[in-house]
């Protein structure tokens, strides 16, 4: 971190931004092998918090590669920096009062327990004025789907090509994916129907009081 540096508060707290958008900040971080359904499940629970008035925003590996981390490739040290530029943003949304979504493959266990803890602090930081202390700012939903599973879709045709060796490091096929130990929600796509995670989804929001 540059030295001379001043951390500069605003006036309003996160309880007020909250306030006016009638809901609870929150990232929902869903983790999984490319092709295992993150970003159809984000986009669907998207649609889902809209129609219930509520702010999203979704974050998605390919899109944020495109731009902010632009720069980085899939070696291990620019993944762990990807995944913590995406962790620094997600805090920002989250204590702007938006529900996040960050559909990330983030195979590392460490890297996404980096975002978790960056989250817990800004929770505690936070925990003065919100006396409700048993809502999180980072839950892991783990999209589960199996390697071959994931092959059999490819709708990238990324397998295939990784397969044949022209993308090296591949998550599942030359790279490795650390499974989510504990993670909030493990919802495996190739048992349940689109509809079905995500009404378990929003089960999971609106039980843990996240959407008033
Ligand atoms: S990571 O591991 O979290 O840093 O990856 P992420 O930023 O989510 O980017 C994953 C998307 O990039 C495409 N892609 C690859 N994925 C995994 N491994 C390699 N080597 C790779 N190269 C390109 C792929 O389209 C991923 O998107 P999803 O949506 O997961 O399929």
């Amino acid at each position: 971190m540059a030295t001379n540096i001043t951390w500069h508060s605003s006036h309003l707290a996160r309880a007020d931004r909250e306030g006016l958008l009638n809901q609870r900040g929150v990232t929902l971080w869903f983790t999984g092998l490319s092709g295992a359904g993150k970003s159809t499940l984000c986009c669907a629970l998207e649609n889902e918090l809209f129609a219930n008035k509520k702010s999203t925003y979704i974050l998605d590996g390919d899109n944020i590669r495109h731009g902010l981390c632009s720069d980085l490739g899939f070696g291990p040290g620019d993944r762990q920096e990807n995944i913590r530029r995406i962790g620094e943003v997600c805090n920002l949304f989250t204590d702007a009062g938006l529900i996040v979504l960050a559909a990330f493959v983030s195979p590392y266990k460490a890297d996404r327990d980096n975002v978790r803890q960056l989250l817990d602090k800004n929770q505690k930081d936070g925990d003065e004025s919100n006396s409700n202390t048993s809502r999180k700012n980072f839950i892991e939903v783990y999209v589960k789907a199996d390697v071959e599973t994931c092959e059999q879709r490819d709708p990238k045709g990324l397998y295939k090509r990784a397969k044949a060796g022209e993308i090296k490091n591949f998550t599942g096929i030359s790279a490795p994916f650390e499974a989510p130990e504990n993670p909030e929600l493990v919802l495996n796509t190739s048992e349940k129907s689109v509809e079905e995670c995500t009404s378990e989804l929003m089960n999971y929001l609106r039980e843990g009081g996240y959407l008033s």
